[in-house]
């Protein structure tokens, strides 16, 4: 099932002397959701452009199929782009801005020269059943105009895949829309491409988006790939401290490992479920602000003084000063700022990494709770942009 479809074989992208994509390894399968995932500037648009055949890389190779495309136009690739700005016809309809890629004549694929056109019913027929893929059904005739902005990325998308694509770019189509509407087309979107069966491949620097949407993260920054796995797996298992700090919420810690399964923070051993390091080897220690739990002071494996406390619905953010190195906790406990506490981690929520060029650079919440001491310090009082404070 999980067949190969694309491959970028040690790719690098240089532009004005700058390293944009570093020797880039990477396969695509057919028929999966996958993510590119990184932060903004570290070359995901320009991966999924020499993909889409829009750049032709300074070295290395583009495969689609078992067959070498480095030299194919974009418009001969079995690929199409949805852009995050929609760029459709604003004079045209619904179903015109729809039907337009369907009514330019096509070569056909033995390379003979006759063009290939479709009839008007067989465009009509592509173009009803797409605007139903995405959810459509009555639009045909509305204008553009009319449409709200979640309403026009679908026409945007139905437009890439009437051609009928083996894979559909997607360069952070969701990011002009307001969170709700985009947690709604995560979904469409994921039900789109698992009822058609082709391959996407979507690109955004949002890890919340990445993980709820893709068979496959791909986790980039500064043009070298980090990490490639399930959600699961980069959640769970992140590479490095960089992956560690941007999926999800982390604290990161100095560790040694003193022998398999038995991890030493802050000159405390702790019970792991990692091996295969050297014997005293450092390494960085990931543990997850919900894989804490709070105890009494006297039953705790450390102690820790409470500085920030932050109610978020469901649980507190809580910051514990440890030695001098802040903690997140997530906890349904209420623990009062400057209260003494103990915690306990299981095996399960320690998870041990090799050190890395990101060591030391992430995983301390020092500025974390700064920033809530001033949201929270009453002595500081927001001016608006009319230069009236909120007092009056
Ligand atoms: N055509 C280009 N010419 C010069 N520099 C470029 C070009 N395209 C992208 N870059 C640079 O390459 C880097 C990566 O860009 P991009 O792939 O767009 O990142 P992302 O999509 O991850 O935000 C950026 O520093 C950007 O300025
Ligand atoms: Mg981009």
């Amino acid at each position: 099932m999980s067949k190969e479809l694309i491959r970028l074989q040690d790719v690098t992208q240089v532009f004005d002397g700058e390293t944009v994509l570093d020797h880039v390894n990477i396969y695509f399968n057919d028929s999966e959701f996958l993510t590119l995932l990184g932060p903004s500037g570290c070359g995901k648009t320009t991966m999924l452009r020499i993909i889409g055949g829009f750049q032709t890389p300074t070295s290395g190779d583009v495969f689609f199929d078992g067959q070498r495309i480095n030299d194919v136009p974009p418009y001969k690739r079995k690929v199409n782009t949805v852009f995050q700005k929609y760029a459709l016809f604003p004079h045209l309809n619904v179903y015109e801005n729809v039907a337009f890629g369907l009514r330019i004549p096509k070569e056909a694929e033995d390379g003979s020269r006759e063009k290939i056109k479709l009839s008007k019913e067989e465009i009509d027929a592509r173009v009803r059943e797409m605007l139903e893929v995405v959810s459509l059904k009555g639009f045909e005739h509305r204008s553009i105009a009319s449409l709200s902005g979640g309403q026009q990325q679908r026409v945007a998308i139905a437009r890439a895949l009437v051609n009928r694509p083996r894979v559909l770019l997607l360069d952070e189509p969701l990011g002009a829309l307001d969170m709700r509407l985009r947690k709604d087309m995560q979904q469409e979107l994921k039900r789109i491409q698992q009822r058609l069966g082709i391959t996407f491949i979507n690109v955004t620097h949002d890890q919340e988006e990445a993980l709820a949407m893709s068979d496959t993260v791909v986790v980039i920054n500064e043009g070298v790939i980090q990490q490639i796995g399930t959600p699961e797996d980069i959640y769970n298992e992140p590479k490095n401290a960089f992956v560690a700090d941007f999926i999800g919420e982390s604290n990161i810690v100095d560790g040694i490992m003193r022998e398999d399964k038995v991890v030493e923070i802050f000159n405390r051993r702790f019970a792991c479920l990692d091996a295969g390091f050297e014997k005293d080897e450092p390494v960085d220690v990931v543990i997850r602000p919900e894989d804490v739990d709070i105890v009494s002071e006297a039953e705790g494996q450390l102690r820790g003084v409470v500085t920030a406390v932050t109610f978020k619905g469901v649980h507190y953010d809580t910051i514990v000063d440890f030695y001098g190195f802040k903690w997140l906790i997530e906890t349904t406990d209420y623990c009062p700022v400057d209260s003494r506490i103990g915690i306990k981690i299981d095996p399960d929520g320690i998870h041990v990494m090799k050190k890395s060029k990101y060591s030391g650079m992430f995983g301390d919440y020092s500025s974390y709770s700064e920033e809530y001491d001033e949201i929270n310090d009453p002595t500081l009082v927001e001016v608006d942009e009319e230069g009236r404070d909120d007092e009056e």
